[in-house]
């Protein structure tokens, strides 16, 4: 009993002060999302912009990037590319037959230090809409934004958002946050029969494919997933790397020299794996256990790599690409001569 205290409290000191990731009550899931450091609940979070708030108010775990009333789902995220999947708002406005507008929601949503991706989509459903979307960019605000207008829903194709009926927008680089306004030239009048609504949102590429029924009825997709870039801070590599306290890529993680946005990120060596941003977490892949390696004959684990090596009597590197194993001379010569006293 004694010594399982002192253990207790030997290990406490060797593990020093604890940062956020080592607290045994740091949740490391919401519902089936799981949430990495430097992603966390309040108190494991590694920064403001990291904070996840699992909301179960509803029965359901739901994780929320950053306190739940910022509405932005998390879907999912990852340590390796530095993304993250959220889910956003639709925007629309909708309007009756006789031209009054019955509905309109013009959702924003802020990243904190994080930045939307480029490779999402602006995306704007409509026979008589103009979509507008505007954000910003260190302390700028930008602002862009699409027209569609149609007068039947005819000869319209379905699949892809040509500028009738659905027109679409890359994302400006850098985007920190974003308004999303919807607006139109003559309420919908004479066309509310097939499109009483426009609807604007942001969105994955390749994850909406137009079709002419959504412009009637799109009133099940309330929520679009869109990607978000993250990383630690705003210095690069080579400043960040100083301040030896809180800079998190150790142990076997180094920090991505190909990361050029605007902070840094951590990676595993090559022929490791685990989450770069917890110290030590990185850890060697034994690549012999796995399918792929190239070994002809014997695989032999190293740290971040592999070694291949030959059966006795042949030599090379073992390689299917390299030298592979041939016989030494030797061996060939008693061969031979076991096959010449055999005969
Ligand atoms: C778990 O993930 C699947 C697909 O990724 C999703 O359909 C499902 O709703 C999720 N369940 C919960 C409880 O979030
Ligand atoms: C975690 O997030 C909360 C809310 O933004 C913030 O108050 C707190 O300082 C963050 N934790 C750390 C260690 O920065
Ligand atoms: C449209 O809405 C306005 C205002 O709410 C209302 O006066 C009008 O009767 C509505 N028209 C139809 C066709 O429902
Ligand atoms: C976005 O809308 C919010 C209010 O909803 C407003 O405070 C903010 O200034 C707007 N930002 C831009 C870039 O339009
Ligand atoms: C932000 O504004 C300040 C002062 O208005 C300016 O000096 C600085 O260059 C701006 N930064 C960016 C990124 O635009
Ligand atoms: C579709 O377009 C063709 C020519 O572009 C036109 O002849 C035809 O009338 C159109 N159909 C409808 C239903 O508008
Ligand atoms: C709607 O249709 C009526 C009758 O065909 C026409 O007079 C009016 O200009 C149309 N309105 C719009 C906005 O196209
Ligand atoms: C790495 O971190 C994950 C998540 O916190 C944990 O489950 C795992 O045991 C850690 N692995 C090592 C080698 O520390
Ligand atoms: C293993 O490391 C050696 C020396 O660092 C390198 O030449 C070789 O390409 C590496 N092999 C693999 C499979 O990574
Ligand atoms: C085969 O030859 C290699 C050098 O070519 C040598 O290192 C190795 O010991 C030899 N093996 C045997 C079994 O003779
Ligand atoms: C090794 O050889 C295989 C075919 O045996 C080939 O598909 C592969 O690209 C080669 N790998 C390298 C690194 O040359």
């Amino acid at each position: 009993m004694h010594l399982q205290i002192v253990l207790a409290v030997v290990v406490m000191a060797l593990l020093g002060p604890s940062s956020p990731q080592n607290l045994p009550n740091c949740e490391s899931s919401c519902g089936n999302v799981s949430i990495p450091f430097p992603f966390g609940s309040y108190g494991c979070n590694y920064s403001r912009s990291f904070l996840v708030t699992c909301d179960r108010s509803s029965g359901m775990p739901i994780p929320f990037l950053g306190k739940s009333e910022s509405n932005l789902v998390i879907q999912s995220i990852s340590t390796s590319t530095g993304e993250m999947e959220l889910l956003t708002y639709v925007a629309n406005d909708c309007y009756n037959s006789s031209g009054a507008r019955i509905e309109r929601k013009q959702p924003s949503s802020r990243f904190g230090n994080f930045r939307i991706s480029t490779k999402n989509r602006f995306v704007a459903i409509g026979c008589d809409t103009h979509a507008y979307i505007s954000g910003k960019r260190g302390n700028e605000t930008i602002g862009s934004g699409c027209i569609t207008v149609c007068d039947s829903k005819n000869n319209m194709s379905d699949g892809s958002c040509s500028g009738v009926g659905c027109c679409e927008i890359s994302i400006p680089k850098g985007m920190r946050s974003f308004n999303m306004s919807l607006s139109s030239y003559s309420n919908h009048r004479n066309i509310t029969d097939f499109n009483p609504c426009s609807y604007a949102f942001v969105i994955q590429e390749g994850k909406y494919t137009f079709s002419s029924k959504n412009l009637l009825d799109f009133e099940s997709q309330e929520q679009m997933p869109m990607l978000v870039d993250w990383s630690i801070g705003n210095e690069p590599c080579d400043i960040a790397i100083k301040d030896t306290d809180n800079f998190l890529c150790k142990g076997d993680s180094e920090c991505d020299q190909s990361y050029t946005g605007s902070g840094y990120r951590c990676r595993c060596l090559p022929g490791y794996e685990g989450n770069p941003y917890i110290a030590n977490n990185c850890t060697n892949i034994d690549e012999c256990a796995r399918p792929g390696h190239r070994c002809l004959h014997d695989c032999v684990d190293r740290p971040g790599n592999y070694t291949c090596s030959c059966p006795k009597g042949f030599s090379g590197d073992g390689r299917e690409n390299g030298t592979g194993c041939t016989a030494n001379e030797s061996l060939i010569i008693k061969i031979s001569i076991i096959a010449v006293a055999v005969t």
